[in-house]
């Protein structure tokens, strides 16, 4: 039987960096991983250029039955600590949109730099190994049943990510300790994930996949009260229409808001005076409705929204002023309800997860001792832009330093 200080199951993001950290504050660190390759999900995020932090990361980015239990990690290590580190290792980058800061290159800096923190810290890494069991030993220990044989070790990390993308190693071994050592769990649900709808609604505008536009997006009771809607997140970014529904940055934000049965609205002309546009149109033109509205908003949305209602078939000079004022309401407060998700298979990350009630803030410990969960496989889960990296870099770091 090997032993070691502390054993650490998942070479993702946070499994990786606790690793390199924990080793070279001295520990004896086992980094387990079963996929044949290392850190897939660094290497295909970002569209290869991995958005690896959020300088304007915050506890108001992240979604968790405890909002406040990201706060303590989050100010011990922060995205200008993740950006030293960087520097330290000469990857060159950029920031691309609201804070969101991208490799030049390519994601593999990022995995190279982790197996070299890594490797600075003699972590010695297993890889593939599958985990069959884990049990809390008499003495104090853990032991754990691998494909390479038994090892013992006085602390366990378990930094399996979450449910997204199967195919390329996410599993439940995460939610299934927790729960082998009677740690609660918030239901997880995929986020961040394109939107779906009856292909009966949807068929007037599946004609518009391809479509990307900026809008205002948010979500929320369907009978919420005006000073409910006031609460809710707001998002402005672009939206795509697809085939079944709609994605794009706009709607993966507001997916993870999203509860089932809900409507999202969406203000497909932000910034445009519509209701008085269309008025003015009026009095001077004598187009049809489509052709003025496809000034004002893209033009295969003016056609396709005008072709649902007859009564809109017609001369801008002819509609009534209530008829324009229904359509520029409708266009500004587009309310519509999904049926679901397009699932885990295209969702980035998985909202919910081991309920923070039952973990330290500061270390990210459980209430079962000696065990500790980091990163995605924890209720804490972030905004698009970053954010996500930033939580697996900071909880990694908070457990590391209290191993
Ligand atoms: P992560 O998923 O990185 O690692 C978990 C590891 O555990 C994997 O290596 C897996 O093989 C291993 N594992 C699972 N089960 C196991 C078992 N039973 N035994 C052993 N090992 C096991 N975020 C962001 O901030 N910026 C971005 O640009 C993107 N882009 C992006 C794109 C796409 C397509 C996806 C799917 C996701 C993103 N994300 C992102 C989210 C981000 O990738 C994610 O939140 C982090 O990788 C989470 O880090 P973790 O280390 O917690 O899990």
């Amino acid at each position: 039987m090997q032993n070691f200080d502390v054993v650490i199951v998942g070479a993702g993001a946070a499994g990786l960096f606790c690793a390199g950290v924990a080793g070279q504050l001295g520990l004896k660190v086992l980094l387990v991983d079963h996929s044949e390759k290392i850190a897939e999900k660094i290497r295909i995020s970002g569209g290869g250029r991995c958005n690896f932090t959020n300088r304007d990361a915050s506890p108001a980015q992240f979604l968790s039955e405890n909002p406040h239990f990201c706060r303590s990690a989050l100010s011990r290590y922060t995205p200008q600590d993740f950006i030293d580190l960087l520097r330290r290792y000469n990857i060159p980058f950029h920031e691309k949109h609201k804070g969101q800061l991208f490799c030049d290159r390519s994601a593999e800096d990022i995995i190279n730099m982790l197996v070299a923190e890594c490797d600075a810290g003699g972590v010695t890494r297993w890889q593939p190994c599958s985990v069959k069991d884990v049990t809390a030993e008499a003495d104090g220990n853990y032991r754990l049943q691998t494909d390479r044989g038994p090892v013992s070790a006085g602390q366990v990390v378990i930094a399996t990510g979450g449910l997204s993308i199967p195919k390329i190693g996410a599993t439940d071994f995460g939610y299934r300790l927790a729960r082998q050592f009677g740690l609660r769990l918030v239901e997880p649900r995929p986020a961040l994930v394109p939107l779906t709808f009856d292909g009966e609604d949807w068929a007037p505008f599946a004609q518009l996949a391809g479509l990307a536009l900026p809008v205002l997006v948010e979500t929320g009771a369907a009978d919420a009260t005006p000073k409910q809607r006031k609460k809710a997140t707001v998002f402005s970014e672009d939206l795509l229409f697809t085939h079944r529904g709609l994605s794009g940055p706009a709607v993966l934000q507001v997916s993870s808001f999203w509860q089932e049965g809900q409507p999202v609205r969406v203000n497909l002309a932000p910034g445009t005076d519509l209701p008085n546009l269309l008025l003015q149109a009026k009095a001077r033109s004598k187009k049809l409705i489509a052709n003025e509205l496809a000034s004002l908003v893209p033009s295969r949305l003016a056609d396709a929204w005008v072709s649902a209602d007859p009564a809109l078939q017609r001369p801008i000079s002819d509609a009534t002023d209530k008829a324009l004022q229904g359509l520029a309401q409708r266009l500004a407060d587009w309310q519509l309800v999904p049926n679901g998700t397009e699932g885990y298979k295209k969702a980035e990350v998985t909202v919910g997860g081991v309920d923070t009630r039952d973990l330290s803030s500061q270390t990210m410990e459980s209430k079962q001792p000696g065990l500790y969960f980091i990163g995605e496989v924890v209720d804490v889960t972030g905004w698009l832009g970053g954010y996500n990296f930033q939580w697996a870099w900071a909880s990694a770091y908070a457990c590391a330093q209290a191993l």
